[in-house]
């Protein structure tokens, strides 16, 4: 049987359909002070639950959902799957400063400890993120079903690019899918402010059309910092391709504003 958590209701009933699984429901009631009450609707007689909830914003509120649907769920069986499309916290995935808590794997020992057996997710930010949850965990890849998309557009002399060097293997694989080339920018983020630059000083991308590709756009800034970069490079069209599109604030507004033809996510 599949439950659906508040935030990913219209997928799991589509996971269910394709599974000729059961569907079920949960409600959330919040009270004055913030808190939620939490109900499975139904109780799950079945001896596989997967429980869907993605934790994009509210990321705390969306976790704390996912992991009290599946601590209910565990009394009703012991096999419960965790279907996570976009993992918050994967970007937390390593002590880049002294003292910083690596998120990731917090969340993976309270996955865990309310009785998950496996976790899916979807385009997680990177590896060392999945081996840092300590759970047993796949990742799928939406990066086929985006390369799909892109082939129907007519696009000139055509390049990926990855606005970072994380992103090189996803890249890689987005061109491939194309059987076209990618280049990977060189992107400094620093770690105090936050701010990002560019430090890659020169790309061959004059008159072509580019696919930017990423695990994720949040505030939009590696997009706008890259869009930036390739537009003084005087490129042609740059698109941009995401699996997780969050877009806090006005970010698509921003990365429209920047130059970018078209934003692609799942
Ligand atoms: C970083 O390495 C990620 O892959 C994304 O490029 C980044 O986190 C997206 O965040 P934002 O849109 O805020 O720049």
């Amino acid at each position: 049987m599949v439950i659906g958590g508040n935030s990913s209701q219209g997928l799991a009933r589509r996971i269910a359909k394709k599974l000729k699984a059961g569907y079920v429901n949960t409600s959330t009631r919040t009270f004055p002070d913030g808190e939620s009450k939490i109900t499975i609707k139904k109780i799950p007689k079945k001896k596989i639950i997967v429980v869907v909830q993605s934790t994009f914003p509210p990321v705390d509120s969306n976790l704390l959902h996912l992991l009290s649907i599946i601590s209910q769920a565990r009394k009703y069986s012991s096999k419960i799957y965790a279907v996570i499309p976009y993992l918050g916290y994967a970007r937390q995935d390593r002590e880049f400063l002294d003292g910083e808590v690596v998120t990731v794997s917090v969340i993976g020992k309270m996955l865990k400890s309310v009785g998950t057996k496996k976790v899916i997710v979807v385009d997680i930010h990177s590896k060392l993120a999945l081996k840092q949850l300590g759970i047993s965990s796949e990742n799928v890849s939406a990066v086929s079903n985006l390369a799909n998309y892109i082939k129907k557009l007519k696009l000139k002399d055509p390049l990926v690019v990855s606005p970072d060097q994380g992103g090189k293997e996803r890249a890689d694989e987005f061109a491939d899918a194309l059987k076209i080339d990618f280049i990977a920018l060189k992107k400094h983020r620093d770690r105090k402010t936050g701010k990002i630059n560019i430090i890659t000083t020169k790309a061959s991308v004059k008159d072509r059309d580019l696919v930017l590709v990423d695990d994720m756009i949040s505030t939009g800034g590696s997009i706008i910092k890259a869009t930036q970069f390739l537009k003084k490079q005087k490129c042609r069209r740059i698109y941009v391709a995401c699996t997780h599109g969050l877009f806090v604030n006005d970010a698509e507004k921003k990365i429209k504003q920047a130059g970018v033809t078209q934003i692609i996510s799942t």
